[in-house]
């Protein structure tokens, strides 16, 4: 058997050669990072439900019309996908303050915001992914006008769709980050959405109880991030077999 090629090892996915050119497989890791990699842990279980977790929603945004990286899951921590470009921008749409924005402005973790905000941040673990504006982006040439449309486009559909199918099952949707590739198809090049789409780049709050059922659940210590995601994947009907049950306090 050959030994595939390692294209890159991040935080939380390898990356390997794909079998045609322009393919790429992701294998999503069980390691868990926050606040830049400083807090690490091993997290059971993570890895194969955030890949049936991101597979579930780029096919919802494949079903919609919004272009993504997914081409098929291979196996239960695998997935094949479009290889791009990937813009050096983390992505970030917030419907409610948390976080760094609440910190940043002073505003209650959990308010609601007039309008969807969509922020950019510099994609440099070095730096700590700094918060930039459209100016920086434009004058350094990460993207460019067009792109940026596009991305903010793409940006507000994904929040449209991932903000409904949460809210189908008792999630509120505060925000999440995406990242954006260029792929090139002949003469064209057009913008994708790529990296994963899981409870590890999303705030999900429970509608009723508040509870968190994402990675603030590692970052703040607040029990176990396996039953958070896994709850989130019973409930939009994703849980892989095997999975590690859930506490009962989760089970409504
Ligand atoms: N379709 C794609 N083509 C090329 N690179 C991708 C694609 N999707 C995601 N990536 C990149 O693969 C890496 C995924 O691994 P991850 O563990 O998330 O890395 P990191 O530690 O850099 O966040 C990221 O650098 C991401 O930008
Ligand atoms: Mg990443």
């Amino acid at each position: 058997m050959a030994r595939r090629t390692k294209i890159y090892e991040g935080k939380a996915k390898t990356l390997f050669e794909g079998p045609e050119p322009g393919t790429i497989v992701q294998y999503f890791k069980d390691d868990a990072t926050a606040f830049n990699a400083e807090k690490k842990d091993v997290i059971e279980g993570k890895g194969v439900l955030n890949n049936m977790l991101s597979e579930y929603f780029m096919t919802g945004l494949t079903n919609i019309g919004v272009p993504n990286h997914f081409i098929k899951r291979l196996n239960m921590r695998e997935q094949l996908v479009k290889a791009c470009e990937i813009i050096p921008l983390e992505v970030i749409v917030r419907n409610y303050a948390a976080g760094s924005m609440s910190k940043r402005l002073g505003i209650e973790e959990g308010t609601m915001l007039p309008r969807p905000i969509v922020e950019y941040c510099y994609k440099d673990d070095a730096l700590g992914d700094p918060l930039v504006s459209e100016e920086h982006i434009a004058a350094f040439g990460w993207a460019s006008q067009q792109d940026m449309d596009d991305i903010l486009s793409l940006a507000l559909r994904v929040n449209d769709f991932l903000s409904g199918v949460m809210y189908g099952v008792g999630i509120k949707l505060v925000d999440f980050k995406i990242e954006i590739g260029r792929v090139y198809e002949g003469d064209f090049q057009r913008l994708i959405v790529a990296d994963e789409i899981s409870p590890d780049s999303c705030r999900l709050w429970d509608i009723e109880t508040g509870q968190k059922l994402d990675k603030d659940v590692f970052r703040r210590d607040l029990g176990s991030l396996t039953d958070a995601y896994s709850e989130v994947a019973k409930r939009l009907g994703v849980m892989p077999k095997g999975a590690t049950p859930m506490k009962p306090t989760l089970i409504n």
